[in-house]
Formats: structure tokens, sequence, C-alpha cells
């Protein structure tokens, strides 16, 4: 167990100490209930509501309703210890809770901004049962002025100002890492108006011992999109190298090493590849650019940080086409579906449209993911030989004619590449991710297709 944050600070402070103040997290997604287990990890009695009760039954029964590292362990622990208690009824969290973390969904709408009715809905609910002063605080993604709305909204449906404050408390918490990510942040950022909020606030994350900065609502709201739209520029912007390099004969993993050594830029976000996805870096940028808009700034820098990393696509099924020339009837292993490595998300992963377009193009195609499986399978069923699942990477790659590497897990960096020659019909790997080894592969007999890098193959 590497989380240790409890046992490391209770002597100092934790939730316990903390005026044993009721939290209650409103959505129990990929940011609420990693946010609700961490506060229960801090020693925080925490109740947990969502919308879907089939979900909070599933919680309740000590299942995780989706795969993210070490998160069903510390569900087990927090139901046993009783620190985190699901709840159907979001009446009874809102009653019962002296804060509110809001934590529901934000989606995109068709025109690129954000859908907070999730967000209005449970504002709704909780203006309707207040009973006492909360602090309601908004956690979920959402464009600058929400959290005006959302005071708006409460005093509308329940008209009192004196019974609750707001705040803004933005989570940068990464899938795959989030049980960590919660407890071990770089930094909390909160956005608050009163001094109770603040004080409240920051003693619910003193024990994390990171540095805690305090801002007004608008400003925190505007630190979370860019966070994201920063990130997704360094990606989009490392992609466009990874282009040049390609036509200039350069590498571009030194060139990401050699920049990413200064620390005015520093190494994260640099790695070239088939683009960004996931439910987070698109909808963003989508709606941080859309708030702009309405805020008369062109943002169009954002605009073109998205028509790269829509280019990808095309840019990673035209190497798969050189490498094979026709492309109909070849079988084509593809793996890893996630949208990152280490979760079962395939919300917005470039494995989607890749799988479509090479479907369109008559390819077969052998799909192998470690946990992605179950969700790919619902937007593309089994369908023959034209498509199948798999159980390890090995079996994919049988009678392929072509790897196409889509997303990092860290098990295909260990793959036996002399024994997988002998089942491959043809040697030849296209690594989206750049996280092979290319004279690895061109000693087994590979030819090697990389983002961005010199092509190895063993005649060169
Ligand atoms: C992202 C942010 O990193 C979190 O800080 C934030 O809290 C979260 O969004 C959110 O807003 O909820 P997440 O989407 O879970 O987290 O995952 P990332 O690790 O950021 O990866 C996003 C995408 O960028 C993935 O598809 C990944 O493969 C891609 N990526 C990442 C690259 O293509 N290159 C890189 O160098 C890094």
């Amino acid at each position: 167990m590497r989380f240790g944050v409890q046992e490391k600070k209770n002597g100092m402070m934790s939730g316990l100490t903390n005026g044993n103040r009721q939290l209650g997290v409103l959505g129990l997604g990929h940011v609420g209930l990693p946010t609700a287990l961490g506060f229960a990890e801090l020693g925080f009695s925490v109740l947990g509501t969502d919308s879907d009760s089939a979900k909070v039954q599933m919680i309740g029964r000590g299942q995780a309703p989706f795969y993210e590292p070490e998160m069903g362990e510390l569900l087990r622990k927090h139901l046993a210890s009783g620190r985190f208690r699901p709840v159907a009824s979001l009446d009874e969290t809102v009653r019962l809770a002296d804060i509110l973390f809001i934590c529901v969904g934000t989606p995109h709408t068709e025109e690129g901004a954000a859908d907070l009715s999730q967000v209005e809905s449970a504002v709704r609910t909780v203006a309707g049962s207040l009973n006492g002063y909360k602090l309601i605080v908004e956690k979920s993604t959402a464009p600058v002025h929400t959290a005006r709305w959302i005071q708006r909204t409460i005093l509308r449906y329940h008209g009192d100002n004196q019974k609750f404050d707001i705040a803004c408390n933005p989570e940068f918490l990464r899938e795959g890492t989030a049980m960590h990510d919660v407890l071990h942040p770089d930094r909390v950022v909160v956005g608050v108006e009163s001094a109770r909020a603040k004080a409240w606030l920051e003693g619910v994350y003193r024990p994390l011992q990171c540095p805690i900065l305090f801002t007004d609502l608008n400003t925190a709201e505007i630190i979370k999109h860019t966070a994201n739209a920063f990130l997704s520029m360094k990606i989009s912007f490392i992609n466009m190298v990874s282009d040049l390099c390609e036509a200039a004969d350069a590498d571009v993993k030194d060139v990401a090493r050699g920049i990413g050594l200064d620390p005015r830029i520093g190494p994260h976000f640099l790695q070239a590849g088939v683009g960004y996805g996931g439910f987070c870096f698109p909808k963003d940028l989508n709606a941080f650019v859309h708030v702009a808009t309405e805020c008369g700034v062109d943002f169009s820098l954002l605009k073109e940080v998205k028509n790269v990393n829509d280019a990808r696509i095309d840019r990673v099924l035209r190497k798969v086409q050189k490498a094979l020339w026709v492309l109909k009837d070849k079988r084509l292993a593809v793996w890893g579906l996630a949208f990152k490595p280490h979760t079962d998300d395939i919300r917005e992963a470039p494995s989607l449209k890749i799988v479509k377009r090479l479907q369109e193009a008559g390819c077969l195609l052998s799909l192998y993911d470690p946990q992605a499986v179950d969700e790919f399978q619902k937007v593309f069923p089994a369908d023959g030989e034209r498509l199948r699942y798999c159980s390890s990477p090995e079996e994919a790659a049988a009678g392929a004619h072509a790897i196409l590497l889509v997303t990092e897990w860290p098990e295909f960096a260990a793959i036996d590449w002399k024994r997988l020659r002998t089942r491959v019909a043809l040697p030849l790997v296209v690594d989206g991710r750049n996280c092979l080894d290319p004279a690895g592969l061109e000693a087994a007999g590979f030819e090697y297709y990389g983002m961005g890098r010199p092509v190895c193959s063993p005649g060169s």
C-alpha cells in the first residue's frame, strides 16, 4: 500500500481533527469517486452520491464502476472503516454534509460549449435541501462564471444568502494515476470569497502538505481550463515538431529530451504520437475557446492546437498505408484501445477513429487492450475474421501483416520480439506512441516506423 498520507500526517492534522466536518461528494465518476476516497484516506467522514442509483449500489458492494489502479482497494478499505458511505439520496447527502463537492460531469454541446445541465440540476437539488450553512464547492471542470451561476441558482431556488458559501476548487488528477494524484498533488487551487470558506478548505487540504493557492472564483476557474489547454498545446506543438523531424530525418524523442532539460520548458507532455484523447483535453479545449469567444477574445492559437490534434489520425493511417501499400484484406494487430494506459476509458480515444478508418479500408483487425476491451466492444462489436478481440498482444499479432501500437501500455515494451517474429505474417511495426526500442526491433528482424523518428529496418 503506497498511499500513506494519513499515516504520515496523522500526528499533525487529519480530517478527524478538523472540526469533524462531514464531507459530501455529488457525482461518483472519474473525479468524484477518487476524490471521495482520497478524503476518506485523509481521515474525513465522506458521503458520496450519484444520480445513477445502480452505480451507487455497485460502489456500496465494494465494486469500482471503472478501472482505476488502487481505487478498488481503497474503496473496500473505507467502506470497511466506515469513513466512506455511498448514499442513494442527494437530498440526504446535502442535509448531512457541511462541505459539498460538486463533481458531476460537464460534457460539451454540439457547439463546443460546456454542457452544465448536470451542474445546474445538482445545484437546484442542493438549494431545495439546504438545512443550515453549507460550503458548496465546484470541483467539476466548468467555464469561468459557473461559480457565479451556482450562487445565483441557489439564491433563486432557496433565497437565503446567509446559509451558504461558494468555492471553486478545480481538480488536476489524471486518469490512470488518480489515487496517487489526489493524495500527492503538486498544488491545490481554491477560489473563495469568504474567510470561512477559506479556513474550511484550508483545513481539508492542509494534511496534503502541498502549496495551496487561494484566488477569487473566476481566477480559479480559468486556472483549470488554462492548465488543460496549455498541456494540450505542448502535445500539439511536439507533434508538429515530430512531422518536421520526419521530413528532415531527425528524431523527435531526442528533440523532446533536448528541450525538456530546460526547466523553463520541462520534460512532460512532449511525447509525440497519435495525439491526445480522453474526456478532458478535447472538451475542455473546446469549452475554453468557446468561453473566450463569448468574452470577445479570439483564442485562435487553441483552435490550431485542436486542428493539429485532429490531423494526427490521418498521419498515422498514412504511415500504415505507406508501410503496407494496399490495406484491403491486410490483417492488422491493434495494440492498445484505451485513451491512455492504466484506464479502461475509451472516451475520445484516438483508437476509435483509427479502428473505424481501418475497417472502412477493408482491413482485418485483431484488437488487444489489457483493460478497455469491454468498453470498446460496445462501440465495435466482434465481427468474425473482420474484427476480433484477443487476450494477449501476441495473439493479436499472430498472422498479422503489421502491428499498430496506439496506447503505450508498459507490457508492450516487454515483448519478446524474436519470438513474435516467428508468429507474424510480415514483420512491420508502426509505433504510434514512440514507446518501443527501434534498435531492439530491428535486431529481431522487424521494420520499425515511429512518429517523427527515422525508419529502422533490418536491411537499411
Ligand atoms: C488531464 C490532465 O492531465 C489532468 O491534470 C486533469 O485533471 C484532467 O485532464 C482533467 O481535466 O480531468 P487525463 O486526461 O486523465 O488528465 O490524462 P493525461 O495524462 O493528461 O493524458 C491526456 C491525453 O494526452 C492522453 O490521450 C495521452 O495519451 C495524451 N498525451 C499525454 C500525449 O499524447 N502526449 C503526452 O506527452 C502526454
